[in-house]
């Protein structure tokens, strides 16, 4: 797990969410929300699996609220709050007409505004790589929530490991490069265990989102499949080599 910091991290995520170029902003949105169609997909395999059907939902770093549309989908009587650091965010989740969402919040990215277990679930997805400090973050879920639930790239490999792929990485705002383990040692280090994990490497339209003509989507078809194979047959040994997303709900012990 490496560490890091950005100067303002409020200034840095208004600016991300801010993008002057109209087609730009157009496309990160897309981007976006092919992000959350797996991220709730993730979130909807491990509350099966455990049983958990969230009636009060809260997302903790919700950006521009991409997830907590596909959640009040998955879920469609859950009512869902969502907090956020960067205002401009926030201000794209309002209009999107999230049914059942509540409260839809700029926060200081410290206290959650939220009384002690006020919610069945809070959702950490893509959030705890991007905090100086995941630990204080993760035990604020844990304190307003019953059940967490983090999803993370793990970037611990030696694909990501390579410098062109760590610029990109720290360009877009990851301070950490968690493995499977880091991870396991945040949750029970706040007090959480482990419900259920699941790890993913992406869908072939993931991986070839930002291809620009035939030759890089052929390129990125062939990453997938390589990348898909070797998931199948070493869930975990892939890790070492190539990013997956890890999602793990987890409950207080
Ligand atoms: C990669 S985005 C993930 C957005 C959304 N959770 C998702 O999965 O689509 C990371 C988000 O974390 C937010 N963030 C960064 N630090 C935060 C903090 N301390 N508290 C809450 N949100 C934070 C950023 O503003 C940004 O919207």
């Amino acid at each position: 797990m490496t560490g890091g910091a950005i100067d303002d991290p409020a200034a840095f995520y208004t600016a991300g969410y801010s993008l002057a170029d109209h087609e730009e902003g157009l496309r990160m949105g897309r981007w976006r929300a092919l992000g959350a169609r797996n991220k709730a997909a993730h979130a909807r395999t491990l509350c099966a699996r455990a049983g958990v059907s969230p009636r009060r939902v809260v997302e903790i770093g919700c950006g521009d609220g991409s997830l907590l549309l596909e959640l009040a989908a998955i879920w469609d009587s859950a009512e869902l709050d969502g907090f956020e650091l960067s205002p401009p965010a926030i201000e794209i989740a309002r209009g999107r007409g999230i049914p059942r969402a509540g409260r839809l919040e700029a926060y200081d990215g410290t206290r959650v505004p939220a009384q002690d277990g006020a919610y069945d679930l809070a959702v950490l997805s893509h959030v705890l790589e991007h905090v100086p400090d995941p630990a204080p973050l993760l035990a604020e879920a844990a304190r307003v929530a019953r059940h967490v639930l983090v999803e993370v790239p793990l970037e611990d490999n030696r694909s990501a490991a390579r410098p062109a792929k760590r610029a990109e990485a720290e360009r877009i705002g990851h301070l950490h490069a968690f493995s499977r383990g880091d991870v396991r040692a945040l949750v029970t280090a706040a007090g959480l265990r482990i419900a259920g994990e699941l790890s993913d490497p992406l869908p072939r339209e993931h991986h070839a989102f930002f291809a620009e003509g035939a030759a890089a989507r052929a390129k990125a078809a062939a990453k997938w499949a390589v990348r898909a194979a070797a998931w199948r047959i070493a869930p975990e040994g892939g890790e070492k080599f190539f990013t997956v997303h890890y999602a793990v709900l987890t409950e207080h012990r």
